[in-house]
């Protein structure tokens, strides 16, 4: 089995960045110069995944737009002359990609998000990303992921060692280690607190799952926060299936945070080829 389709939640109404997202989805907050949604489905493209679903929400509009074609954009560009801009537009979506568009009409939680995508996905394993978690490695994350599933062959959650005081931020997993970066699951728990937490790996937002998922998630009464929890609906799926965690190499981003957010932006500029160097000469300046 390989992996094809990636969903990328998109509907949650973002209210820890309020006011930003008030009338536009967390997801096109840029960092850099890019938004949030492109670094996620560039990601999921370099796994060799062709088919993105996007499951949208009120005010998102903006996100179909910023995939499809800029008629106008791309014609004055065209007119001026400037290909590198025009180049720049037209690498936001392959011409082998393929992006599907679903309405989840009401924020019912990520389990009811994920659910939405059934009808499109069917039998097949897929990826989810969320793409206020910025994952930035080499080979990127979601890659190393679909490496792991072509071995295992069954659902594969990205987790990263968090802080004691951070646990109730995550679903945190329980299990046993198979090597230094594989852990066959026996539990996950939804945003435990510090003392009832089975371990300290917390999931990021990184999964790829096998359609037996979406039976469990369908069965399920609210979870945490009167929400439907993709968390709870992986505890079901565990009891009749494998489930595995996966250890990243490499380095995460809560952009639903606005301290993360910054964090993004501050490393991310730094690393920039053109605006690095001048960017750090500028922090030097600000002598904190
Ligand atoms: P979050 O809990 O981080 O997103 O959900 P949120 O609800 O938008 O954020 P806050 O807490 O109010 O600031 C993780 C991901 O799941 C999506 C979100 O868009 C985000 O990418 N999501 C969440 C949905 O698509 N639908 C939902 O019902 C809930």
């Amino acid at each position: 089995m390989k992996v094809n389709k990636a969903v990328f939640p998109v509907a949650g109404l973002g209210t820890r960045f309020l006011p930003a997202t008030k009338a536009q989805p967390k997801e096109m907050l840029p960092v850099v110069d890019k938004p949030l949604i492109q670094y996620a489905v560039e990601e999921a493209y370099s796994a060799g995944i062709r088919q993105m679903i996007f499951v949208n929400g009120r005010n998102k509009r903006a996100i179909p737009d910023h995939f499809d074609t800029a008629y106008e954009l791309e014609h004055e560009l065209e007119v001026a002359g400037k290909q590198d801009l025009l180049d720049l537009v037209h690498s936001i979506k392959p011409d082998d990609m393929e992006c599907i568009y679903i309405r989840q009409s009401r924020a019912l939680g990520l389990g009811h998000a994920v659910l939405c995508a059934q009808s499109v996905i069917v039998n097949e394993p897929f990826a989810v990303l969320l793409a206020d978690d910025l994952m930035v490695g080499q080979p990127s994350i979601m890659k190393q992921m679909v490496e792991q599933f072509e071995e295992w062959q069954a659902s594969i959650l990205a987790v990263q060692e968090v802080p004691a005081e951070h646990t109730r931020r995550y679903g945190i997993v329980a299990g046993t280690a198979i090597n230094d970066r594989i852990m066959d699951l026996t539990h996950i728990v939804e945003k435990p607190a510090p003392e009832v937490a089975p371990s300290r790996l917390g999931v990021a937002g990184r999964y790829i799952l096998t359609p037996g998922v979406f039976k469990e998630i369908t069965n399920l009464p609210r979870g945490v926060g009167g929400e439907i929890q993709l968390t709870d609906g992986i505890a079901s799926l565990m009891r009749r299936e494998k489930v595995f965690a996966y250890r990243y190499e490499g380095q995460r981003y809560d952009c639903g945070s606005k301290e993360g957010f910054l964090q993004a932006n501050v490393e991310l500029a730094l690393a920039h080829p053109e605006l690095g160097p001048g960017f750090r000469s500028y922090l030097k300046t600000l002598a904190l």
